[in-house]
């Protein structure tokens, strides 16, 4: 019997990353030549203390912003090799970010928030709304298309905001806290909506928290210290699932 060993693909590859803010004596240093690599499909969770350079990390897997030096490769492209139009037209297509506070747009229904990512790619009205609407179905929310943000609650922002990032069908969905301001049944909702993704989609999710629970809901859970990384391992569920992975 022969077994068929299913290689890894890396999504998200980190080379020695560098990154300081201000300068002189003013001079932070948020990333100490931090390195890592996500493969695609997986489902990390980024942990650590406020300060340690989470935020600053996914700018720069999200081509948000750049590091003084090392390299950030995704899906085997490397980013600094890229122009600020170029980085800025990728990033359309192949990132999704969701943020603690959902940042939508208050005076715009659910619809034409999820709609608007889509601006520049897809030139049809109608084309556009059909796919925001799939997305928002897909978080289970049609019956809130025209709803406005102050007219919802905060999970179904958050709920929004997560069919805004997958509505151009990125491959890679970053979330900043994405639970930090819900309470834990609607946290729970958003969580179970990401893991959705990543079966559904095969999205690769990457996830900062400050919540030991939400975190188990990713497969893998990546501790930063100081903007380098303190510790990498499976979670409790990504150990079991990996198991059952193994025997099926
Ligand atoms: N644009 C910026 N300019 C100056 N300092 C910044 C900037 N962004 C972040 N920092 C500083 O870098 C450090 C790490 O920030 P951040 O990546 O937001 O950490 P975390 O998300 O882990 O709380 C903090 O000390 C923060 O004040
Ligand atoms: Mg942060």
């Amino acid at each position: 019997m022969t077994t068929v060993q299913k290689i890894p693909t890396p999504a998200v590859e980190l080379v020695s990353l560098i990154k300081s803010y201000g300068r002189g004596a003013a001079q932070v240093q948020v990333l100490d030549r931090l390195g890592m690599t996500v493969h695609r499909g997986e489902f990390v969770a980024i942990m650590g203390p406020s300060g340690s350079g989470k935020t600053s990390l996914l700018n720069l897997m999200g081509g948000l912003d750049r590091p003084d030096s090392g390299q950030v490769r995704i899906d085997g492209q490397a980013l600094d090799g890229m122009s600020d139009a170029e980085l800025a037209d990728w990033r359309a297509r192949s990132v999704g970010f969701v943020f603690q506070f959902y940042n939508l747009i208050p005076v715009l229904s659910a619809l034409d928030n999820v709609a608007l990512p889509l601006t520049l790619s897809c030139p049809g009205a109608a084309e556009r709304q059909a796919r925001a609407s799939a997305a928002l179905e897909l978080v289970g929310l049609s019956h809130r298309l025209n709803h406005r943000p102050q007219m919802m609650s905060g999970g179904e922002q958050q709920r929004v905001a997560i069919a805004r990032a997958i509505v151009a069908g990125p491959g890679l969905l970053l979330c900043d806290e994405p639970t930090g301001d819900l309470d834990r049944r609607s946290g729970e909702q958003v969580l179970a909506l990401l893991r959705m993704l990543q079966q559904r989609s095969g999205t690769t999710i990457i996830m900062v928290t400050h919540d030991a629970h939400a975190a188990e809901s990713a497969d893998r859970i990546v501790r930063v210290d100081k903007g380098a990384l303190a510790s990498d391992g499976f979670s409790s569920g990504g150990i079991v699932r990996a198991a059952e992975a193994h025997h099926a």
